[in-house]
């Protein structure tokens, strides 16, 4: 299989040009190019290395008009024009795989086993942060990321994942910018002065 990524000029354009984006030309995303993406963001740190974080590649006609009742209208067209949509996901059965994880402390697995509160909030925020990771990761393989929660997460919960219990939080459009209609108007970002604070 062949990569279909492009180069980022330097590190920091991870962040300062690889912007989120709304139109997808059909250039095409290889499998290669996803287990990539997941080869960097298994990487992405976890509270106590759970990686409660699990991803559904939408890449074929039939799985996309499978999802796309379930997205908010005003990003079918977005969904529509991806290559591939990664639906991301959150396992509540997560704690499962904690004496693999976690071998030096496999007893951590009971502890959130008898704590429903602790496995839902430490997993939704470890989950949160490897949406991030997910994100970034897509642009360091060389692709586009556009994330939307615009979508019915129920609907796709019970389109997808009947089976195995995980509950959707983020989908994420891969592929690389059309030539028109890409990208918005850059949005202001928080003052530094307020968002950043040094003592
Ligand atoms: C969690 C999340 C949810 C988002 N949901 C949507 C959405 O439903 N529809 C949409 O068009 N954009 C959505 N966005 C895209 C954001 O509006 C966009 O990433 C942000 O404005 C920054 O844009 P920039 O990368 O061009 O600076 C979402 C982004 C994130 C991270």
């Amino acid at each position: 299989m062949t990569t279909t990524a492009s180069a980022l000029s330097h590190p920091g354009a991870i962040f300062t040009e690889r912007r989120t984006v709304n139109a997808f030309s059909d250039r095409a995303v290889s499998d290669a190019d996803l287990a990539t993406i997941w080869d960097y963001a298994k990487f992405t740190p976890t509270a106590a290395n759970s990686q409660p974080l699990r991803v559904l590649f939408v890449r074929t006609a039939e799985a996309r008009e499978r999802l796309l009742p379930h997205v908010a209208e005003f990003n079918r067209a977005k969904v529509s024009s991806a290559p591939v949509t990664a639906v991301l996901a959150y396992d509540p059965a997560f704690h499962e795989f904690i004496p693999t994880t976690f071998p030096h402390n496999p007893g951590m697995k009971d502890v959130l086993e008898r704590s429903p509160e602790m496995r839902e909030g430490m997993g939704r925020l470890s989950a949160g942060i490897q949406v991030g990771g997910f994100i970034l990761a897509v642009r360091a393989a060389g692709l586009w990321a556009g994330p939307m929660t615009g979508f019915d997460a129920a609907g796709v919960d019970a389109e997808f994942f009947g089976d195995n219990g995980w509950k959707s939080l983020v989908v994420v459009n891969i592929g690389h910018p059309a030539e028109d209609g890409a990208y918005y108007d850059r949005l202001p970002r928080v003052p530094e002065d307020l968002a950043a604070l040094y003592v």
